[in-house]
């Protein structure tokens, strides 16, 4: 295997998977590389057993405890891959099947909902892209102040008040904020037991904006840069439709939405996902709370699931 890598594969599930898609965009941004989110069942189900030459593999879990996620990064290394496991858990299976490790270093996380892991993730795996193109890792210095800020956004408990009967919520972004957009949606789901469907902020005009009719709540993640700019059509046509609106971020660009949780500014939009999450978070753990649910004890989930 060289140590140049001409593909990055990228292999987790859950909250996890949502950590690789921003490393996908992230990766294929800043370093120019083609980036693809593995399916595990390909090895695991299927058996496939694919050459993987000049193939960076990075399995994302805080467990590393899957058997599937186990299983083919085992297989990829024998394929040829530079294998890589991004763990909160340096003893895990995971960790010894893969040659190389990074601990996310998140501490115990006792509730069911990934939360910590997730940001720590996010900012283990910038560090590491960072890293790669010879940073430093400097221009990440004030994310933890800043997260302390985003952790303080006002307006969280209104929105989840005004939304605690909803069945059903949408949320969106693009570019790296999708990952946001994808993650709010599973905390949303496994915390408060409603549909929540992430759509990128593109995709949602190829269809999906069908669904929306009046008073259809939408949460957008707006970051301060290209991807936040992109979804301008995207937040006009949902005004357009009486959406009960939400953004989390750059408010400017969006007249007419009804609630705007504002975040730091002064964070390059590749790492605005580590902040923009924390809100969403937040908003998963309040709509609990008013549906009289325990945000931390999701019915029927595990700490850790092993899926095969
Ligand atoms: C959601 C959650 C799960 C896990 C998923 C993967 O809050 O915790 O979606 O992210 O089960 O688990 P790991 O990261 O341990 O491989």
């Amino acid at each position: 295997m060289s140590a140049r890598p001409r593909f990055v594969l990228l292999a987790a599930r859950g909250t996890s998977d949502h950590a690789a898609l921003y490393a996908k965009y992230l990766i294929e941004v800043s370093l120019g590389l083609p980036v693809g989110l593995v399916s595990p069942s390909t090895f695991s189900v299927y058996g496939a057993r694919p050459q993987l030459d000049d193939v960076l593999w990075i399995a994302v879990s805080q467990s590393g405890g899957s058997p599937d996620l186990v299983e083919s990064t085992a297989a990829a290394r024998a394929g040829g891959a530079l294998t890589l496991a991004v763990t909160n858990a340096p003893d895990s299976p995971l960790a010894r099947a893969a040659e190389l490790g990074v601990d996310v270093l998140a501490g115990p996380e006792k509730a069911v909902a990934a939360t910590k892991t997730y940001t720590s993730q996010l900012l283990a795996l910038w560090l590491l892209v960072d890293a790669w193109r010879g940073g430093d890792g400097s221009a990440a210095a004030g994310v933890p102040d800043l997260v302390a800020t985003a952790l303080q956004a006002p307006g969280i408990e209104e929105v989840a008040n005004r939304n605690r009967f909803t069945t059903r919520l949408l949320t969106t972004g693009r570019g790296y904020s999708y990952a946001t957009a994808r993650e709010a949606a599973l905390k949303l789901m496994e915390t408060s037991y409603f549909a929540a469907q992430a759509f990128s902020g593109a995709d949602l005009l190829h269809g999906p904006l069908a669904l929306v009719d009046h008073d259809q709540p939408v949460v957008a993640v707006v970051a301060d840069g290209p991807g936040g700019r992109s979804m301008v059509p995207t937040l006009q046509r949902l005004v357009e439709r009486g959406a009960e609106l939400t953004v989390v971020g750059d408010a400017s660009a969006v007249p007419g939405a009804r609630a705007v949780v504002p975040l730091p500014s002064g964070v390059a939009e590749e790492l605005s996902p580590v902040l923009e999450i924390v809100p969403l978070q937040r908003l998963a753990y309040e709509l609990a709370l008013a549906r009289h649910l325990d945000p931390d004890e999701p019915r029927g989930l595990a700490k850790v699931t092993s899926t095969l």
